[in-house]
């Protein structure tokens, strides 16, 4: 039975303010749960709550009140009637009047009271005894677009680690290539270079697309790891999508939509890339259908596109817009929404990728979500920083211990 939600402001790996909720039962069983931030959001997402200083006073109270009234006494582990009640309370489209980083906080904290309460792992508590797999992932080695101060639009270079047969082996052989990612870039630029993006990757002094694939290409060879590990983008182009001219800013020139499809062609022929994500802006479900026929191979993924929203993933069915999809808590503001979400996807066999976000904590539940579900892959930035790490050494961790299979594509 819960007993008080409470939120408390805390920072962010950005140095912005964001909200952690804490879920206390009456039996004095007590755990939290943090809301992410994006840079890049979707102009579809759910919105979060934040004070005009920046911070989030606002979500606390709207934790503090409303929230904590109405889950008194409410059974923890009824996260379906918990979370629909939330909406309910909510009342809007876009959860903007409870806040978005209020529910999402509160939500993922109420799951891993109730797995806590009933002394199971989260991911069992979230996938029964259905979760064996340990999911590939995305890794972001280079960052550019709105993560990063260099010229870059492609916002994530992303290697995919898919030849091997443990998740340790695979972060091994990523960790090494980093490494040579950042030791090319010292003796290309000089060590200033090696600065970091938003999510850990480096962010070198480039400008042109096939400049920054052809420098982690190189560190991929270099590391001898080119037979077992791919290439993935994430290109977030409504950012540098300019809607009244309708052409894509890119690469010191612009281009039209038809234009990007075969700029996206060729570096596909030319780079082993799998996977390419928001390649178009995120009202355009035509094009990334088109794309998506034309490169039948790549895991085009939609992020902006379809938020975390079944209304908008259905449409994406409809038109065979994508082969995967991007799955973001805070996007859609609950857990059960997201498992909705999920389930649709995979009733439609499209590769399900669980996210992090730009700006985010060491809360690391999605890498328990990600095992409970079996899902595909992972997206959690680079091997580095804390806020990046604390995913990937709770996956070390959940393998260890439980001797899961390390997922292949
Ligand atoms: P965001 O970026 O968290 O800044 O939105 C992540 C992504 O686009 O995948
Ligand atoms: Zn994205």
């Amino acid at each position: 039975e819960i007993k008080k939600v409470e939120g408390l402001e805390i920072i962010d790996s950005r140095g912005n303010f964001t909200v952690r909720s804490f879920v206390t039962t009456k039996g004095g069983v007590r755990d939290f749960g943090d809301a992410p931030a994006g840079a890049s959001k979707g102009e579809r997402e759910a919105v979060e709550l934040r004070d005009k200083d920046g911070g989030v006073r606002s979500a606390v109270r709207s934790i503090n009140y409303y929230i904590n009234y109405a889950l008194a006494k409410l059974d923890v582990r009824d996260q379906d009637k918990i979370d629909r009640l939330m909406i309910e309370l909510d009342g809007t489209d876009n959860k903007s009047r409870l806040g978005a980083n209020s529910m999402i906080s509160t939500s993922i904290a109420v799951a891993k009271t109730a797995a806590k309460a009933m002394g199971i792992e989260i991911f069992n508590y979230i996938g029964g005894f259905r979760s064996h797999k340990i999911p590939i992932p995305l890794l972001n080695i280079l960052n550019g677009g709105m993560h990063a101060g260099n010229e870059l639009k492609i916002q994530e270079f992303l290697i995919i680690p898919v030849g091997f047969s443990t998740f340790s082996d695979a972060i091994k052989a990523s960790t090494s290539i980093y490494r040579t990612l950042k030791n090319l870039i010292s003796e290309k630029f000089g060590k200033i270079y090696t600065s970091l993006g938003d999510e850990g990757g480096v962010s070198p002094p480039l400008s042109k697309t096939e400049e920054a694939l052809d420098l982690v290409y190189t560190a991929i060879k270099n590391s001898g790891y080119d037979n077992e590990i791919l290439l993935g983008m994430d290109a977030a182009s409504s950012d540098f999508y300019n809607s009244k001219l309708n052409v894509y800013e890119i690469d010191g020139t612009k281009k039209t939509p038809d234009e990007m499809i075969d700029f996206y062609k060729e570096l596909c022929e030319r780079y082993p890339i799998l996977y390419l994500e928001d390649p178009f802006d995120e009202n355009d479900f035509e094009r990334f259908s088109r794309l998506q026929s034309k490169l039948s191979k790549v895991i085009i993924t939609g992020d902006d596109l379809y938020t975390t929203n079944i209304k908008y993933l259905k449409k994406g069915i409809e038109m065979k817009s994508t082969t995967g999809v991007i799955v973001k808590l805070n996007q859609i503001g609950t857990v059960t929404e997201t498992l909705d979400f999920f389930d649709l996807a995979r009733e439609n066999s499209i590769k399900t990728v669980i996210s992090h976000r730009s700006g985010e904590t060491e809360d690391n539940f999605i890498a328990d979500l990600a095992v409970g579900l079996n899902s595909d892959f992972i997206k959690t930035g680079a091997p580095a920083r804390g806020e990046r790490t604390s995913k990937y050494n709770r996956l070390l961790e959940i393998e260890k211990e439980y001797e899961f299979k390390y997922n292949k594509i």
